[in-house]
């Protein structure tokens, strides 16, 4: 089986009184067992939120990570430091970062490969933009994405990190994928994985869609069978939202390995 993920990135939003009182409303509605429950906030948070966290199954990850454990970076958080503050998991190469801060497929790869090095599970998102999908290039630009994060790594390497297909055009629009978008492109994603590390690997891999996700449209999306969870953006900033959304999730048909 593949075990749902659900993760909410908090983007640059939250200071730690509200941090805290968010964790205290997860608590409360989250705390399960049968879905893997993930927040990812600021880095300024990150301890706050390690604190308020403690006695609960929701675990903790960050929105980046730099690929040197330190040095002279000014202003970069390394893997060693997510670790040391309570971290398990960690996004890499969201599109936010790849439009706004100049992150290639090149530096996606070496913030995953730190992060398997240092333990972390990376949650690596790929996905098109619009004018991509309209020119009928989404599945040339997963490969290239994919080829380029993921390119160099072992079959073990693999089977350790998440993917999250998150298209660019669904991303904060309130545009998601319909079910059938997105469950054609995970099933793309994990053929891809297959041909290259084998059916195994290729159905170990648990692959998340992010993009709009909201306590409406999840079931629809979590149902797919190649939907393994939700990277979730603006509904993670609302306990109600986010609980919803990991309810969703926990009724969901389970994701069973058919090979
Ligand atoms: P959204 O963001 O849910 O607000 O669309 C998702 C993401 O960026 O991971």
């Amino acid at each position: 089986m593949r075990k749902p993920i659900i993760a909410g990135n908090w983007k640059c939003h939250l200071t730690l009184q509200e941090a805290s009182a968010l964790i205290a409303g997860l608590k409360d509605s989250c705390d399960t067992d049968a879905v893997e429950v993930v927040v990812c906030p600021p880095f300024t948070a990150l301890a706050t939120a390690a604190q308020s966290l403690k006695g609960s199954r929701i675990r903790l990850g960050a929105q980046d990570v730099f690929w040197e454990p330190h040095g002279a970076f000014t202003g970069e958080i390394s893997p060693t430091m997510l670790v040391d503050v309570g971290c398990r998991y960690v996004v890499v190469g969201h599109s936010e970062r790849r439009t706004h801060f100049g992150e290639s497929d090149q530096s996606v790869q070496r913030k995953l490969l730190a992060a398997l090095k240092y333990a972390l599970v990376p949650i690596v998102c790929i996905g098109e933009t619009l004018a991509e999908r309209d020119a009928n290039l989404t599945f040339n630009v997963l490969t290239r994405q994919l080829e380029g994060a993921l390119g160099t790594l072992s079959t073990d390497e693999v089977r350790r990190l998440i993917l999250a297909y998150e298209p660019v055009w669904a991303i904060g629009t309130g545009r998601n994928a319909s079910p059938g978008q997105a469950q054609e492109a995970h099933a793309f994603i994990r053929k891809w994985l297959a041909t290259r590390w084998g059916l195994e690997a290729g159905d170990a891999v648990r692959i998340q869609y992010g993009g709009s996700v909201n306590a409406a449209n999840a079931a629809g999306l979590l149902q797919q069978p190649d939907v393994d969870g939700a990277l979730v953006g603006g509904a993670s900033l609302s306990a109600e939202a986010f609980a919803a959304i990991v309810r969703a999730a926990v009724e969901a048909p389970s994701k069973a390995i058919t090979r």
